[in-house]
């Protein structure tokens, strides 16, 4: 049975200080929903956050990962690092590093590998651009995408798969797509994992929707039969809309 979850993606904000004020302020408002909650703070805050949330319910993940195991890379951080503050899960192939960082789908694919290797979850984004959607070729994107870097996989692994669908024009632009954009895409991709898998694997599966989330969105998105969570940016940075988005399920 597939999981829901909220994960806020806290991208480059927020200092130790903020970091420490933000979790304090999420573990004082009540979580009424059955959703897993996820909050990925920068790497640097990633320890302070995740002693804190020791024995809360919210989980605290990374945002990226290199793909070696060790070595000669000035300034990355690996698997087993991330694993010894505490840390079991990473957030891969987001857009912002496929755009800023030229992540594409050969090297996600080595992070997959990494990440499972090394026994981590992986909630892996994926979603396509504007010009995409206009002509008419967002699945066929989505479809790349998906396929380059999961479907290598065998069927056990995907046990520790989590999906996160992310039009690249939703995000940061208050522009969200429609419940039923969201909820069509989400089918679509559904029916790959069940096509290149069983149905078993396809249904459970967590796929999130991310881009423009808000506490007054996020029921109606969140009550798509495909979508099971949201990956959420600037209103994760908000203890309150976060954990009103939490609670819309
Ligand atoms: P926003 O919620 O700010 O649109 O960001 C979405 C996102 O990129 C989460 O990873």
């Amino acid at each position: 049975m597939r999981k829901n979850i909220v994960a806020g993606n806290w991208k480059m904000n927020n200092d130790l200080a903020d970091t420490k004020t933000l979790v304090s302020e999420l573990v004082d408002i009540e979580k009424t929903s059955n959703a897993e909650v996820m909050i990925a703070p920068t790497f640097t805050n990633l320890l302070e956050a995740s002693k804190a949330l020791k024995n809360s319910e919210i989980e605290v993940v990374a945002q990226n990962m290199h793909f070696a195991k060790n070595g000669a890379y000035t300034g990355e951080i690996s698997a087993t690092m991330l694993k010894s503050v505490g840390v079991n899960t990473v957030i891969l192939g987001h857009s912002e590093r496929r755009e800023y960082f030229n992540e594409d789908d050969a090297l996600l694919k080595q992070k997959v590998d990494t990440a499972l290797e090394n026994g981590m979850r992986i909630i892996f984004c994926f979603g396509e651009k504007l010009e995409d959607r206009k002509s008419g070729n967002h699945t066929h994107v989505v479809k790349s995408q998906i396929k380059n870097a999961l479907f290598h996989l065998p069927e056990g692994s995907w046990k520790s798969i989590v999906l996160a669908y992310e039009p690249v024009w939703a995000i940061g632009t208050g522009e969200t797509a429609t419940p039923a954009q969201a909820q069509e895409m989400h089918l679509f991709i559904r029916n790959l994992a069940l096509e290149a898998y069983n149905l078993s694997v396809a249904d459970d599966v967590s796929i999130l929707y991310g881009g423009s989330v808000k506490p007054e969105n996020a029921k109606e998105i969140f009550s798509n039969s495909d979508v099971d969570g949201g990956l959420i940016g600037g209103a994760a940075l908000n203890a309150e809309s976060f954990m009103a988005i939490v609670n819309a399920f």
